[in-house]
Formats: structure tokens, C-alpha cells, sequence
């Protein structure tokens, strides 16, 4: 739901910075694994290759770089970060938080952390939850992250599944703005009814981890692909129709789309629904789906070629497990922090 926080002052991101392992797995890789073929993985999800962590490499190492560049992006030190929000499915372990190492590691010591888990959908809700917090004058600078290591809870001999996820994390830093308001509306929500669709089983209270929960994979994504692929079409357009109405603009006033980075076919039937092919930025085709971490990472990366203008409207959309949804409109606003 939208927030009821009372606006003291606006919020906007100052600076972005994204990670991706260096490992790449291309399709051709997959076909020597399972039984696939690079032209399926093509036509069906539009990916051709993934990043995937070498070993020891963790979540929030990933995440400890995104963020670290987005510092450096926006000009501020770690000590100066006041709040830390990751978002992510495959923290290091269940606790201490993802966040709680990250600060370790960048050296965020006035910093309070903490994760949330909103599946793909994750980095939208923890940005909305940044906005409410510096618009209500809480806190001032909020490092929002996602970061996911997939391919740790991939079942890599499953074809419905492994050709699909790849790891990396992507970041933004929230700060007030003396004027105006960069974050300028979101729409979060979610149906557990259906949250049976897309989980991962065991490692929680329902079923702990035991030598059964791993015999039978139970430590691993189980998807009913076709069953999140109906929902995503729906709810990009469902979710994008409600921010847009919430921000009082119509699809014209849109400059850029990054929806969450599934699949090429979703981007492109989401796209043509909202009638705005031209606008939509993807990366799907080089990175897989990274869950929480796809739309800042895009992000970063739309930002860094120059496809953001300053004053450009930029809409974010997402899904994921949960079920959850989010959208969100900002005003890319970056340059206002240097001025
Ligand atoms: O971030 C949210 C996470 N999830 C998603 O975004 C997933 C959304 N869903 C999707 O992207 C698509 O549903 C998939 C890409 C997962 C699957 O595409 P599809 O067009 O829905 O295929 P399907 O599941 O209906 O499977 C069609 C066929 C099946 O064979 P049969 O039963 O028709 O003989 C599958 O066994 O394709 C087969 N198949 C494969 N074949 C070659 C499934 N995976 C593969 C594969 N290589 N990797």
C-alpha cells in the first residue's frame, strides 16, 4: 500500500553502483550440463548468459561492492551512511542480517541494518521504505541494496530452473532533497495465497534443514514457471497503471521502464501493453534473472551509459516470490545532490 507517512521533505537517489561476479556462464555451458539448448533458453527467456559467484564468494560481498560504488557515485563515506537496507532471498545465512556484514565490511559504523524479503520484488520495497523514512526526516542517508547469489539455491541438474538465475547486487543511495521530491510514487503489494507458486522449502521453521529436506532438494528453487509467468503479465501492467495514477501522470510522461529482469518475452508483452517498447531498459540477455538485485543493477548500468537525463520520469517494476509486486516513479534527480 502506498505510504501514510507525513512528507516533511522529499528523498531522492544521489548515486547507484552495481557488482556482478566476474564468472560468466554462457547457454552453451548449460547445454554440457542439462538437457537444454542455447536456442530454447533464446526464444523461451531471451538470456544468454549469467554471472555466477566463485566459491567463497558470498551475498554480501556483492553487495559490499554495489555499495561502496554508489558511495563513490554519490560522493559520501561509508561513516556518514546511517541506515542500511538489503534486500535479498540468499543472505550469507539466515542471521546475523546480510546488511549487518555488509556494514562490517564497508566500514558503515553509525549505520543501524537490517534485510527484507520481498523476493524479486525486493529492492522496490526496500526503496520505498527508504523514502518514507528520509521524507519523514528519520534518517538521511540509506544505502538500499539488492544482492543475490542464486546460484547457491539452484538446482543445477533441474532445466526448468537453472538456465533462468544468474548472481550479483545492485545499490542506491536515498537522501533528502532541498527541493521538490525525486521518489515520487510506489505501489507495493502481495497475495500469499499464492505464495506456493515459487518458494524454497526447507532451511526454515516448516521444514529444517535435515538430511531428508536434502535428499530431496528441498534446499532449492521450486518454480511453477508458466503459473509466475501469468501472474507477472498481469500484475507489470496492473502495478504500473496504479503508480502512475497515484503519481498523477499518464504513460506518455514516462521516460525510461526498467521492470525487473525475468524474462525478454515478459519485458517485451509488459512493454507493448503499456504500449512503450522503445523505453524499456534490458540487460536480461547478459545477466539472467538476479531477483532482488536485477533492477539496481540495471539501474547502475542505465545511468552509467547516460540513458538517464536529469529530469527524466523513471518507472520501476517488479515481481516475484511472495507473491509480491511493486512499482515505483522517480524523477532521476542525481545531479541535484553535486550542484
Ligand atoms: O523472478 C521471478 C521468477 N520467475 C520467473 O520470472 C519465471 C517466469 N516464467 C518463465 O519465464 C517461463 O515460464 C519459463 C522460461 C520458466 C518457461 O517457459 P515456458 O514457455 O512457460 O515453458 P514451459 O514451462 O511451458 O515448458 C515448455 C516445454 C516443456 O516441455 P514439454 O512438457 O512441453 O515437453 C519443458 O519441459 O519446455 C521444456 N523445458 C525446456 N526445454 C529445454 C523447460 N525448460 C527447458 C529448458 N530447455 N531449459
Amino acid at each position: 500500500m502506498q505510504s501514510s507517512v507525513q512528507a516533511l521533505r522529499g528523498a531522492g537517489i544521489a548515486g547507484t553502483g552495481a557488482c556482478v561476479p566476474e564468472r560468466v556462464l554462457t547457454n552453451f555451458d548449460l547445454e554440457k550440463m542439462v538437457d537444454t539448448s542455447d536456442e530454447w533458453i533464446v526464444e523461451r527467456t531471451g538470456i544468454r548468459e549469467r554471472r555466477i559467484a566463485r566459491n567463497g564468494e558470498v551475498t554480501s560481498d556483492l553487495a559490499a561492492q554495489a555499495a561502496a560504488a554508489a558511495l563513490d557515485d554519490a560522493g559520501v563515506s561509508a561513516g556518514e551512511v546511517d541506515l542500511i537496507i538489503v534486500a535479498t532471498v540468499t543472505p550469507d545465512m539466515p542471521f546475523p542480517s546480510c546488511a549487518c556484514v555488509v556494514q562490517a565490511k564497508i566500514g558503515a559504523t553509525n549505520a543501524a541494518a537490517f534485510d527484507i524479503g520481498a523476493g524479486c520484488t525486493g529492492f522496490v520495497y526496500a526503496l520505498s521504505m527508504a523514502h518514507d523514512l528520509v521524507a519523514a526526516g528519520r534518517y538521511s542517508k540509506v544505502l538500499v541494496i539488492g544482492a543475490e547469489t542464486l546460484s547457491r539455491i539452484t538446482n543445477w541438474s533441474d532445466r526448468n530452473t537453472c538456465v533462468l538465475f544468474g548472481d550479483g547486487a545492485g545499490a542506491a543511495l536515498v537522501r533528502p532533497l532541498e527541493r521538490g521530491d525525486g521518489l515520487l510514487a510506489f505501489v507495493l503489494g502481495a497475495d500469499g495465497a499464492r505464495g506456493e507458486v515459487l518458494t524454497l522449502p526447507a532451511g526454515g521453521s516448516a521444514h529444517p534443514a535435515s538430511h531428508d529436506t536434502v535428499d530431496q532438494g528441498m534446499h532449492y528453487i521450486h518454480m511453477q514457471g508458466n503459473q509466475v509467468y501469468r501472474f507477472a503479465v498481469r500484475i507489470m501492467v496492473e502495478a504500473t497503471r496504479e503508480v502512475l495514477e497515484r503519481a498523477g501522470l499518464a504513460e506518455g510522461d514516462i521516460d525510461v521502464v526498467i521492470p525487473h529482469q525475468a524474462n525478454q518475452r515478459l519485458i517485451d508483452l509488459a512493454a507493448e501493453r503499456l504500449g512503450s517498447p522503445e523505453k524499456v531498459y534490458s540487460n536480461v540477455a547478459r545477466f539472467g534473472n538476479t531477483s532482488a538485485a536485477s533492477i539496481p543493477i540495471a539501474l547502475d548500468e542505465a545511468s552509467r551509459t547516460g540513458k538517464l537525463k536529469t529530469g527524466d520520469r523513471v518507472l520501476l517494476v517488479g515481481f516475484g516470490a511472495g507473491l509480491t509486486w511493486g512499482a515505483a516513479i522517480l524523477r532521476w534527480c542525481k545531479d541535484e545532490f553535486h550542484a
